[in-house]
């Protein structure tokens, strides 16, 4: 069945307080469905409040990118799925990915990041790997795939590319959204949503384009109207 473009819209809740969470909720309406939780509100009362926002029947990505000792990602990731939570992020390591994958429960589905988009290829050779950032995308999307994670946050530079690897049933889920005519602020690798879902993203993550819009409510319904006219890969 396909999927209603509405909800392959996740906005990115990074505000600092719940009380300004509620208030952008409230402002977005039946327009918005999927919500990102990341540290900034995580870590300032967001995690009672994604409860709140599941009951409220909307969908929450919990976008913490763990990363420990196996035993300590698998309870951690139970703890995600037992708040209602439908996406978690991990980093693509394998002892983690493998962890978490084996972890989840109900509707929760884990997401791999593969590199930072804020690393290149100087800064893994500082961190100590011998790969470019290319090369490290791909053999980790390969090893997500093997292990049966569920879905990688890639740019939409990367999706096609990535897609190749980890084939059709995989969830693409893609940042450095902005819409043409909108600021970049600090993204440099930025596609409108038409293009990326061209490329092949399932969701776009879309943060200041709408919480920071005049009229967040007509920003995301714009982006809903230009994911619904955009033909998929
Ligand atoms: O405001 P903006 O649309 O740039 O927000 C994008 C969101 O996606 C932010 O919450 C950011 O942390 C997140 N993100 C990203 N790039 C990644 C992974 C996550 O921009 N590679």
């Amino acid at each position: 069945m396909a999927m209603d473009p509405r909800d392959r819209l996740i906005v990115a809740l990074d505000v600092s307080s719940v009380e300004a969470a509620q208030a952008m909720v409230a402002r977005l309406g039946d327009a918005v469905t999927f919500y990102k939780i990341g540290y900034q509100l995580a870590f300032a009362g967001g995690m009672t409040y994604a409860h709140s926002l599941i009951d409220a029947g909307k969908q929450v990505f919990v976008d913490l990118k763990l990363h420990d000792i196996g035993n300590t990602v698998a309870q951690g990731v139970k703890s995600v799925a037992r708040l209602g939570a439908s996406f978690l992020t991990v980093h693509a390591f394998p002892q983690t990915m493998k962890a978490a994958v084996d972890a989840r429960e109900g509707n929760l589905r884990i997401l791999a990041v593969t590199v930072l988009t804020s690393y290149n290829d100087a800064d893994l050779a500082a961190a100590g790997y011998d790969f470019t950032v290319a090369e490290l995308v791909a053999e980790r999307a390969a090893q997500a795939r093997d292990i049966g994670v569920d879905g990688l946050v890639c740019s939409a530079e990367e999706a096609a590319k990535v897609r190749g690897i980890v084939g059709a049933s995989f969830a693409l889920v893609t940042p450095g959204i902005r819409p043409a005519g909108t600021d970049a602020g600090d993204q440099k690798r930025i596609a409108t949503p038409a293009a990326a879902i061209a490329a092949g993203a399932d969701y776009l993550v879309v943060g200041r384009p709408i919480i920071a819009a005049a009229d967040p409510k007509a920003a995301a319904a714009a982006i809903v109207s230009e994911i619904a006219a955009a033909k998929k890969r």
